[in-house]
């Protein structure tokens, strides 16, 4: 099969790696790619968002399936665009349709898809231009603290936890008066949940799922969880506070819920779930919905999957997942991100990168990266991934911690405490 990949991050170079052990796989393109994915494939540098030159690449190098790696393209439509033109309907796009990308791309509509199915988040309300003053009216008599969600795709930045009223109806004002655009048109005020976050995910074809390792994410930049917020500066999967009575509850309460209700609201939905859920004591809700795998998740969970990739989303597209055993290794994956000094502020591109060759026991999954006269340079604020698959989780953390430690850029900064606080 010819398979195209879209995306260019950690969780594509992940995905990349694992198709291109598939013995399914004749031909792998990757579309923009980065410095690291033509070693699985061939990279071909057009933009995710470019469909019109997607469909020629699908034409020209006879693609037979598709695999949408981030949210954008999806909430913009690719599935829809392929089953509208007769020429390219019969290639699987991975990744739901418009009215099932909807989940991520709006979360007032992802707030009352939960309520209308009983699906266990926190209690919000949804306020507009028209319906301001009763937005600050809301906001007057809210429990402390308050969190404040621009609807639409915001990349990362539209979600704001305030801690006094006065600044909660400031922030009101600017997200309403355009602060985040278009995204910010509606805003959901939400009850602040207090817990510790996880991400799971499923699999499903419309009717049926798999779900798939669950896996912890580092989101702030600093050591100890502190500083500002990134795109995720590691992870770990296996979680190990997410017990199997809890994922069990998880299923039974979230997971089914969400699967079942797609199926009353007739969403017909094909790719992946990414529950962001928070345990609250010994409860899940759901933070959010993701329309696509997490990242820096993805490098973790990926090399825990024990199946061929391909034959996993041949059964998606064919609606048979019902007949997938999916194995899982027992082994800890966990994933360090090194990334450019300054970031998630503003930071440097282009600096030589040498080491990759030196890690002992991980893989590196290149995310902002380029090869340029054969040389891997830095093209984004996170660099590489640094992803170890061992039999015990301090062993794991610690593989690739060090190995984090053996690759060098100028300006190169990463987490040496990634996971080690579950331990
Ligand atoms: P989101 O973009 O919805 O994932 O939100 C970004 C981050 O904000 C989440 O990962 C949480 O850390 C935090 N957050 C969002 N909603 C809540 C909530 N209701 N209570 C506590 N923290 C939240
Ligand atoms: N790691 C969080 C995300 O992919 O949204």
């Amino acid at each position: 099969m010819n398979i195209l990949l879209l995306g260019s991050g950690g969780r594509e170079s992940a995905f990349a790696w694992k198709l291109s052990q598939s013995s399914h796989c004749d031909k792998l393109i990757i579309a923009p790619g980065n410095g690291g994915t033509g070693t699985y494939g061939t990279n071909i540098n057009i933009n995710v968002n470019d469909f019109d030159s997607i469909k020629k690449i699908v034409l020209s190098e006879n693609i037979d399936m598709v695999i949408v790696g981030s949210e954008e393209p999806l909430v913009n439509g690719i599935h829809d665009f392929f089953l509208a033109d007769s020429s390219i309907s019969h290639v699987p796009v991975i990744g739901p349709k418009k009215e099932g990308a909807i989940l991520e791309g709006s979360k007032d509509f992802s707030k009352k898809f939960m309520e209308r199915h009983g699906i266990p988040t926190a209690s919000s309300k949804s306020f507009t231009p028209d319906t301001l003053e009763d937005g600050l009216a809301y906001l007057q008599t809210h429990p402390l603290p308050v969190v404040l969600k621009a609807d639409g795709l915001a990349a990362g930045k539209g979600v704001l936890i305030c801690t006094e009223t006065i600044e909660a109806q400031e922030e009101l004002k600017l997200m309403l008066g355009g602060k985040f655009g278009a995204a910010g048109a509606t805003v959901v005020i939400e009850e602040f949940l207090s817990g510790i976050e996880l991400s799971v995910f499923i699999l499903t074809d419309g009717e049926n799922y798999v779900t798939l390792p669950s896996a912890k994410d580092y989101k702030r930049i600093g050591l100890g969880d502190t500083g500002l917020n990134t795109g995720g500066m590691g992870s770990i999967s296996p979680v190990p506070f997410a017990t199997p009575e809890f994922l069990a509850k998880v299923e039974e309460r979230i997971i089914k819920p969400t699967v079942d209700g797609l199926k009353k609201d007739n969403i017909d939905y094909t790719g992946f779930i990414f529950f962001g859920l928070i345990k609250v004591g010994e409860e899940p809700y759901v933070i959010e919905y993701n329309a696509r795998m997490g990242d820096p998740e993805t490098e973790s969970v990926v090399p825990r999957i024990e199946n061929d990739l391909v034959e996993l989303f041949l059964a998606t597209a064919n609606k048979q997942l019902n007949q997938v055993n999916l194995v899982i290794s027992e082994q800890t994956a966990a994933t360090v991100m090194i990334v450019a000094g300054g970031y998630p502020g503003e930071y440097l591109k282009g600096k030589a990168i040498s080491g990759i060759e030196n890690l002992r026991h991980s893989n590196a999954f290149h995310a902002g990266t380029l090869l340029e006269n054969d040389v891997v340079k830095t093209n984004g604020g996170r660099v590489i991934a640094i992803t170890s698959l061992q039999d015990d989780m301090f062993t794991a953390l610690q593989s690739a911690t060090a190995d984090a430690g053996r690759i060098y850029f100028d300006g190169k900064y990463f987490r040496e405490d990634i996971g080690f606080d579950l331990i």
